[in-house]
Parts: structure tokens; C-alpha cells; sequence
């Protein structure tokens, strides 16, 4: 039996999580995803996206980044997506590879979904500079593509884009 739960058959989305259905797939990005920062020399990116439900009030998510010609695995992280009951208060809560957890906090409006660092831990030897704020967006566009948008503040940058990519759903 799949791994996410007893019940073989599709459970039904839980009514609290009905303001995020439009996250709901998987998504591969297209085109690649733009990376940018004051300190390093700007990149592109691949991204698969799974946002996933198992009848919980909350989503599950993954997103996995590949290096766009070699597809060499990049950043990963993974972790859930909480909707305070009757209310549009977001929580996103996320583990990555580079040895950082971080809780963001925000707003659904539409289908649009505005969240900010709410609380951020690491790894005693995580890599630096460190990350001292993120903010992301996502929003889904009127031709049905998922886009988001990530910016961070680090110990030697002020708030700057780092990343902005949109996805199809596959
Ligand atoms: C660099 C954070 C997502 C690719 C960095 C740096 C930080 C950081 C703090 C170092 C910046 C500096 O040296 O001044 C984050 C956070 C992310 C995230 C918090 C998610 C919320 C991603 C994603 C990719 C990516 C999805 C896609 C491949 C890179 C690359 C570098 C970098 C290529 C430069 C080389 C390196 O330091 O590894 N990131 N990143 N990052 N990030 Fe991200």
C-alpha cells in the first residue's frame, strides 16, 4: 500500500485547506527558474513541485531543484502547509537540505499566497552567510500556471530576490 496512509482510495481535500486547492499537483517549472543575489553571479534552474493532501487540515509539499544542463540534484526541501480554521492566516513550515528549518507565516488572498519568516533554525556548521529573513509569493496566474517568488535578507545582504520561477502543472 503507498506509503502516505491506511486508506488506499483518494481522500477528500479537508474544507479548511479549500483556500489553497489552487496549490494542489504537481508541478515541473517552465521556464527554468531564475536565481539571483548581490553575491553571486546569476543562475537558472529546474524545479519539480508535488503539493500533495491525505485528507489532513494541511498540504504536503516537496520541491526539488536540478542543475538545468547536467540535472545534478540541487536544493530540496520539504514539509506543510497549515491554514489557521476560518481565517486566511497561512503557515508554511520547512525543512532543506542546506541544514535549514524555517517557519513562515502570512495571508491566502485569492489565489494568491504572501508569507514572510516567522522563525528560522540550522545546523551548528550550516554554510554562511546566513539567512536572517525569506519572504515568498505564490500565485497562480490566469493561465494556470503556479509562479513563486522567494527573497531573502542575509547577514551580509539586505532583503534581495533570490529566486523567481514558474510552473506547469504536469
Ligand atoms: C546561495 C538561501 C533556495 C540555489 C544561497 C545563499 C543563501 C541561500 C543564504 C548564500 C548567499 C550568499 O553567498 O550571499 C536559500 C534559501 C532558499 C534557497 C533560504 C529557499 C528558501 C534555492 C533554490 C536554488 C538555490 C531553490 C535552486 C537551485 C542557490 C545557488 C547559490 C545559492 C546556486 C550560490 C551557490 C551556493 O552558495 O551554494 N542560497 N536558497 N537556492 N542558492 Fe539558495
Amino acid at each position: 500500500m503507498a506509503g502516505d496512509g491506511a486508506n488506499a482510495e483518494t481522500p477528500q481535500l479537508n474544507p479548511v485547506m479549500e483556500p489553497l486547492s489552487w496549490m494542489l499537483g504537481t508541478w515541473l517549472s517552465d521556464p527554468p527558474g531564475d536565481g539571483t543575489f548581490p553575491t553571486m553571479k546569476p543562475f537558472q534552474y529546474l524545479e519539480e513541485v508535488h503539493i500533495s493532501h491525505v485528507g489532513q487540515p494541511m498540504l504536503n509539499f516537496s520541491f526539488n531543484a536540478f542543475h538545468p544542463d547536467t540535472r545534478k540534484p540541487m536544493h530540496r526541501e520539504c514539509g506543510f502547509i497549515r491554514l489557521k480554521p476560518d481565517t486566511n492566516k497561512v503557515a508554511f513550515i520547512s525543512a532543506q537540505n542546506t541544514g535549514l528549518v524555517e517557519v513562515e507565516e502570512g495571508e491566502v488572498n485569492g489565489q494568491e499566497l504572501s508569507i514572510a519568516s516567522h522563525s528560522i533554525a540550522r545546523i551548528s556548521f550550516a554554510k554562511k552567510p546566513h539567512v536572517e529573513q525569506i519572504t515568498r509569493k505564490f500565485r497562480l496566474n490566469s493561465d494556470g500556471k503556479l509562479e513563486q517568488t522567494v527573497s531573502m535578507a542575509t547577514t551580509t545582504q539586505p532583503m534581495t530576490q533570490h529566486l523567481h520561477i514558474t510552473y506547469k502543472k504536469v
